[in-house]
């Protein structure tokens, strides 16, 4: 029985839902054409060292989340649990840092991404997100559009409850001065800390600031920061993050202790959350921030990298929440209601050509009385309905009728079949 079920966290997005995925992308869509972004498809499988490589092999999403597993020709692939290192692979594959592309690269995604989590509302097993990767930019105003761009867009499809939260983990050279302050703190905890912890304690303490586990979240509470530890280089460049943002208005808040759950980000990190009362905790409906020496570790030359990605899932049960409206309905031109087995054929003919004029039509399928069809018209929420019975078809006429106002006219059949259009217009204009 159950593998008649789908699979557990993932979800079918039927039609009456779909409509809100199309607004949210499209509004995406719109959004990044003016910030000059252009979409890119890649693969929904790569190859596993890909993403263990550059998400690393200490996060949960490596370590625990990966659906991976070994093709028939005994390559090790797996689903891609984000959108980041596929795109850094394919940037680097196709030499997207050649002379002949415009610098930076800005390029967005949207499309499935995969993780073995436990699932719960707003987390699961194959989600969507809808991101953006910057390349070649090292100039924080990269930083403070991309973070704009996300803010803009959330207001667009009228998200209002959010916060932005930043931070940075600075450059390699901070976060070495940083690992062994962290360490030095850690260090009369360990026999406290949850096993995970204790393996990531060598391999990278700074995990261990994003631990779920209750006794790690109180142990970490007065663990130093980060912000205290930044090179000269990576000070300046989030001060000035931070200046450009309260230039723009934009407010923000600063949680030292917030990590991610990637290993590729240096400097400039944000997320932003949702205290929507549908989620459990406060969640991050987006997330992203800096990569610099991802496009090296996948074989490319040096390039900075910055972006941002985000939960459609997420993003639309707060929109939910919040009792967002999203224009959605879909009104129908013209109905056609058939009267008889005798009007088939003609019922066919009328809503072809009205299709084909690029007006939106439907006829009844069923052979339902007159009742009935007037009903679905009503439901469809049809700006005309044309009634086609034996005695219309006989005089070669059609009855249209205008539904919000109540008109009706005997049209002949020759001019829906010659200018549907102006049929439509002069129906419309009473
Ligand atoms: P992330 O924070 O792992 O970042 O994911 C981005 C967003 O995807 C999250 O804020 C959340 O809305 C959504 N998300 C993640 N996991 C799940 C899940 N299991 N169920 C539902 N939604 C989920 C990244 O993936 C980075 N690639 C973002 C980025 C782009 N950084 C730089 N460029």
């Amino acid at each position: 029985m159950s593998s008649y079920q789908r699979p557990r966290g993932t979800s079918d997005i039927l039609p009456g839902e779909v409509e809100k995925w199309q607004f949210v992308e499209g509004k995406a869509r719109e959004i990044f054409k003016n910030y000059q972004f252009h979409e890119i498809r890649t693969p929904m499988f790569e190859h596993y060292e890909v993403i263990s490589r550059s998400v690393g092999d200490t996060t949960d999403i490596v370590s625990k989340e990966m659906y991976d597993f070994y093709d028939k020709g005994e390559r090790h692939v797996t689903l891609r649990p984000e959108g980041t290192a596929p795109v850094v692979r394919a940037f680097v594959e196709n030499k997207l840092y050649g002379p002949e592309f415009q610098k930076p690269y800005k390029t967005y995604y949207i499309g499935p991404m995969f993780r073995y989590e436990r699932p719960k509302t707003g987390r699961l097993r194959q989600f969507h997100q809808i991101g953006v990767e910057v390349f070649g930019s090292k100039n924080p105003a990269t930083d403070v559009e991309v973070m704009m761009m996300a803010l803009d867009f959330y207001r667009e499809i009228g998200l209002k409850e959010l916060k932005l939260v930043i931070n940075s983990l600075g450059d390699k050279e901070s976060r070495a001065n940083y690992r062994q302050g962290l360490i030095d703190y850690l260090t009369p905890f360990y026999e406290e800390l949850s096993q995970d912890s204790k393996n990531r304690f060598e391999k990278n303490p700074l995990r261990i600031l994003d631990s779920k586990d209750k006794k790690d979240i109180e142990i970490v509470k007065n663990a130093p920061s980060i912000l205290d530890h930044l090179t000269e280089n990576s000070q300046k460049h989030f001060d000035t993050v931070k200046e450009m943002l309260d230039v723009m208005n934009v407010k923000y808040e600063i949680d030292h202790r917030m990590v991610r759950g990637l290993d590729y980000y240096n400097d400039t990190i944000f997320e932003i959350m949702s205290e929507s009362k549908v989620f459990d905790a406060p969640i991050a409906v987006g997330g992203g921030g800096r990569y610099s020496g991802l496009v090296e570790e996948l074989g490319g030359p040096e390039t900075p990298g910055f972006g941002f990605g985000l939960g459609i899932e997420r993003t639309l049960l707060a929109i939910n929440a919040e009792g967002g409206e999203m224009p959605i309905a879909q009104p129908l031109d013209v109905y056609i209601v058939g009267l008889g087995e005798e009007t088939n054929v003609e019922t066919l003919k009328l809503v072809q050509t009205i299709r084909q004029a690029n007006f939106s039509a439907e006829r009844d399928f069923l052979s339902r009385g007159a009742k009935a069809q007037f009903k679905t018209a009503n439901r469809l929420n049809a700006k005309l309905v044309m009634t086609l019975g034996g005695n219309e078809l006989e005089q070669q006429v059609v009855q249209v009728k205008n539904m919000a106002e109540g008109i009706e006219k005997t049209i002949p059949l020759a001019d829906v079949y010659n200018d549907f259009a102006k049929v439509y217009q002069e129906m419309m204009a009473n």
